[in-house]
């Protein structure tokens, strides 16, 4: 990674103290960040399937500003938020002023006069959750639910948290992601993250077509053969081939892309003997993976959903913790 470029995404995230006050990225962020995210989500888990409640966010108003579409990562910021006792406000972005006119600055500062704490950022444009941190005033966390192309952090967290549980230590794991890298926000912020947590081997999988020609600069093995990159993985991510980010006909066609990509059980069988299967959602069945791959017993697609709400619940604590300390700091200068 460039180091100027791993320094500017860590700036903005970190407080005077060099904890998480936003979390926009996980490229710059370091392994101790990124162990104490999962060390706290954690400590939220019961480990009976269910998820503690921490009244750490009491008194605070989360607000979840979501321009683009999302089942997953809407809902489960709003659990987290209410498992952390926290006020949560959807702001239903499309019937809000900007269909009048209203600039995003605008609305900005007036969601902020609400009294908003935290804002929650899905945006289809790269760099939205960072303009937003940018624009509000330093004592409101933003938390990146996604921005165009560029980062998915919380995702790749949730993934994080998903392989460490299931799979160990991350030192002695190849992990292949396969599908759309290209367009893939998830891609990128699972690569920083496994960099940093020290993945042995980290490989991607796709055609040509859809493999950003950047990747092997990030360190990262790079196939066009599905066959000849699963051999002997520990973990196998495929992703969701995004048809509304592509500008023209990067592939021939859904059945196509499924006979030389899809992730079958039969294909599965030259990776590790357990290996696991994950998938950030939403699904496409018989596109990417096979239906009975994805219900079947290697598959923690549905896990993944369920530690995303401890893996936020982290995030938002940590980072008002981050904001509180910055004021405490402030104050006391
Ligand atoms: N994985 C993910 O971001 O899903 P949603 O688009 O449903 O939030």
């Amino acid at each position: 990674m460039h180091q100027s470029h791993a320094h500017q995404a860590s700036r903005l995230q970190l407080n005077s103290q060099g904890d998480l006050k936003h979390f926009l990225s996980t490229e710059g962020l370091s392994r101790e960040i990124l162990t104490a995210i999962l060390d706290r989500a954690d400590s939220f888990l019961d480990g009976n399937g269910g998820i503690r409640n921490e009244p750490l966010l009491a008194g605070r108003t989360v607000m979840n500003l979501f321009f683009e579409p999302s089942t997953r990562t809407r809902t489960t910021f709003e659990v987290a938020a209410k498992r952390l006792s926290a006020d949560v406000l959807n702001i239903d972005i499309s019937k809000s002023s900007t269909s009048k006119g209203e600039t995003l600055r605008d609305m900005l500062w007036n969601l902020e006069a609400m009294t908003a704490d935290i804002f929650v950022v899905r945006h289809g444009a790269s760099g939205a959750a960072h303009f937003v941190a940018s624009q509000v005033t330093p004592r409101i966390a933003i938390i990146n639910a996604g921005d165009g192309r560029h980062a998915h952090p919380t995702q790749a967290m949730l993934d994080m948290l998903t392989i460490r549980r299931h799979a160990g230590d991350f030192a002695g794991l190849t992990v292949a992601i396969i599908g759309d890298i290209r367009h893939s926000r998830v891609a990128r912020s699972e690569i920083h993250a496994l960099q940093t947590l020290g993945a042995k081997e980290i490989r991607v999988i796709g055609p040509r077509t859809l493999l950003p020609r950047d990747f092997e600069e990030l360190g990262v093995s790079v196939f066009e053969d599905l066959g000849a990159g699963l051999k002997d993985v520990d973990v196998a991510i495929a992703l969701r081939v995004q048809n509304e980010r592509m500008e023209s006909a990067l592939l021939p066609g859904s059945s196509e892309f499924y006979s030389m990509y899809g992730l079958t059980r039969e294909r599965l069988k030259v990776a590790k003997p357990n290996v696991l299967v994950m998938h950030p959602g939403p699904i496409n069945r018989g596109v990417e993976i096979e239906s009975e791959l994805a219900d079947g017993p290697q598959s923690l697609i549905l896990k993944q959903v369920n530690y995303g709400i401890a893996v936020r619940m982290a995030v938002l604590a940590m980072a008002m913790d981050g904001q509180d300390a910055d004021r405490a700091a402030e104050v006391a200068r």
